[in-house]
């Protein structure tokens, strides 16, 4: 059969109802019989919050950085009150406020006056959720375009943010610079938790952690396990940092601080296990395909490997792995989000075996692989 367009009669079902779905006149008619009218309904429901969820996320970053969430902490407020500390007119407050209490985000008293609601306090609490939600500016610049972004035809902002985070020199600004730190920081403790909440280092006695930025993972593996040492591998750039935070957790007699390049040196030898957690989703296969070959080599029979990062669904796309970070690794041009499966192959290829995906606590935190070098 030749030409683009095929023969009605020869689309599938599922393919001819969808035509017909789309078509305003069939909305209109489905929106007046009682089956078809509840789907039609929550169809609608549904497709409007995918449509409002960057004013959402947009009237969260106000209630953050209008400093809201936190005044709150501090007891009952009216929107006049927040408006006068937020330098925001008390009509435009009193907007963001009834945002605020449809996102249960904050509640109205009978009073007139607001309080904190649970998720709101929950913003405030979880390490590193509000510099998340302010580093999302950049995300979302980026973000304005979504097709130019697609087609590989914008210099990114993440990508220029990115290289600050590499070590190598990046037009980032110092301000910048500080608050990505922080985040990265704070949010690795969530990870560190639920990463060790799914894997077990039985048996382990050195764990090499690659790419281990401030030290927060290799922190909380030497504090549950205190027979462990460890290896911290990562750029000259981030030891500073490194070397403070294992200091200030008198770890520093516990950890050798390796500083160097897994792209140009093999990895140190001596640890039984490697973990490299949110490193892979940073880079491009070939990167990929090379550090897990290293890491292959610098084990010994029997040593494990443990990856953790956030995850794509691979067959089943979900929501943080297939939406958010999928486009936020687009964005920073050097990396993808990877499903279970496909990491799993990966190591298979270079020679790991028996592999482990544990179901996951927070699939928007993080997700684990675990494999082991043959015997
Ligand atoms: C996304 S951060 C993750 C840091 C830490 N593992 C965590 O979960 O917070 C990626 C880390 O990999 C490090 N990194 C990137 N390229 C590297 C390379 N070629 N050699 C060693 N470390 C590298 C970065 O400096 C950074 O600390």
């Amino acid at each position: 059969m030749s030409g683009s367009q095929a023969p009605r009669f020869h689309l599938s079902p599922s393919l001819w109802f969808m035509r017909l779905v789309a078509r305003a006149g069939f909305q209109k008619w489905a929106s007046l019989l009682p089956v078809s009218k509840s789907l039609a309904r929550r169809d609608g429901a549904e497709i409007f919050e995918i449509l409002q969820g960057f004013v959402k996320s947009q009237a969260l970053l106000a209630l953050v950085e209008s400093d809201v969430l936190s005044e709150l902490l501090n007891g009952p407020k009216s929107a006049a009150q927040l408006g006068l500390s937020a330098d925001i007119p008390k009509e435009s407050m009193a907007r963001l406020l009834s945002a605020g209490v449809a996102m249960k985000l904050v509640r109205r008293r009978r009073d007139g006056r607001y309080v904190l609601a649970r998720r709101g306090a929950a913003v405030l609490g979880v390490p590193g959720l509000t510099e998340m939600i302010s580093h999302n500016r950049v995300l979302y610049a980026d973000m304005a375009d979504p097709v130019t972004l697609l087609r590989g035809e914008t210099e990114t902002h993440l990508a220029q943010f990115w290289p600050y985070v590499f070590g190598k020199s990046g037009d980032v600004s110092g301000d910048m610079a500080v608050r990505y730190s922080k985040l990265m920081a704070q949010s690795q403790q969530l990870v560190a938790q639920d990463t060790l909440q799914l894997v077990n280092l039985r048996g382990v006695t050195r764990i090499l952690d690659v790419g281990g930025g401030s030290g927060a993972f290799l922190t909380e593996v030497l504090r549950r396990n205190p027979n462990i040492q460890a290896i911290l591998l990562d750029l000259p750039e981030v030891m500073p940092t490194a070397r403070e935070a294992f200091s200030v957790a008198r770890l520093e007699g516990r950890v050798d601080l390796h500083a160097g390049s897994f792209r140009d040196e093999a990895l140190p030898a001596g640890a039984d296990a490697i973990s490299l957690i949110r490193v892979l989703y940073d880079h491009a296969d070939d990167v990929v395909e090379d550090l897990l070959s290293k890491a292959f080599n610098a084990l010994p029979a029997g040593g494990r490997l443990i990856v953790s990062e956030p995850m794509s669904g691979g067959e089943r796309p979900e929501s943080a792995g297939d939406i958010y970070f999928n486009f936020y690794t687009m964005a920073m041009r050097t990396g993808r989000v990877r499903s279970a499966s496909s990491i799993c192959r990966m190591c298979q290829e270079v020679g790991f075996v028996d592999f482990l995906t544990p179901r996951t606590l927070r699939p928007y935190v993080t997700s684990v692989v675990t494999c082991t070098k043959p015997a």
